[in-house]
């Protein structure tokens, strides 16, 4: 199975640059938030204050065993997925795993005014992405088969890093 699995932080840029990427190798995009949110019918922050984030992380961990099943595709992930130990096993055989590295002040520049994220709400958005990025960066670097540094690149020169390395 040889899918390309873009995980990082909230912010990233997995979903934009996954989609374009897919477009490029002419294979399918999958994205886990967007298909739990519609397998549920609602949105992630409902998920979260109904059910809580254990049931989400379940949530994320089935969306990424369907994926064995099928074809070859680019797949984003939810920045939290790839620091739960349930789901190291599964990316390797899943296919080659590429971390998307920013910085946390483009982070921060992207994330501002976001809403969506449960994650993020409360509390300064800058003491947020810092914590969080303490207990995961170490996490993505070890679990990523590739990084990518995507500071100051567009989107299309992120895309043309992943080729170089994918071919
Ligand atoms: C999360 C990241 C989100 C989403 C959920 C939790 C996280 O996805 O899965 O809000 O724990 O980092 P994105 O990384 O696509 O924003």
């Amino acid at each position: 199975m040889n899918h390309i699995i873009l995980i990082g932080f909230m912010g990233a840029g997995k979903t934009t640059i996954g989609r374009g990427l897919a477009r490029e190798l002419h294979i399918p995009f999958v994205d886990t938030d967007q298909q739990i949110v519609r397998e549920q019918n609602r949105t992630i922050a409902d998920i979260f204050e109904k059910d809580g984030e254990a049931c989400f992380r379940q949530m994320e961990h089935e969306q990424l065993k369907k994926c064995l099943k099928k074809r070859t595709s680019v797949l984003s992930v939810g920045g939290g997925l790839p620091v739960q130990k349930m789901n190291h096993d599964l990316l390797k055989e899943l296919g080659t795993t590429i971390y998307l590295k920013a910085s946390k002040e483009t982070l921060a520049s992207r994330l501002s005014g976001d809403r969506s994220r449960p994650l993020l709400q409360g509390g300064t958005l800058e003491e947020k992405i810092e914590s969080l990025m303490k207990e995961r960066e170490e996490i993505y670097e070890q679990v990523a088969d590739r990084i990518v540094e995507t500071n100051g690149l567009e989107i299309k020169d992120v895309i043309s890093k992943i080729r170089t390395l994918v071919v």
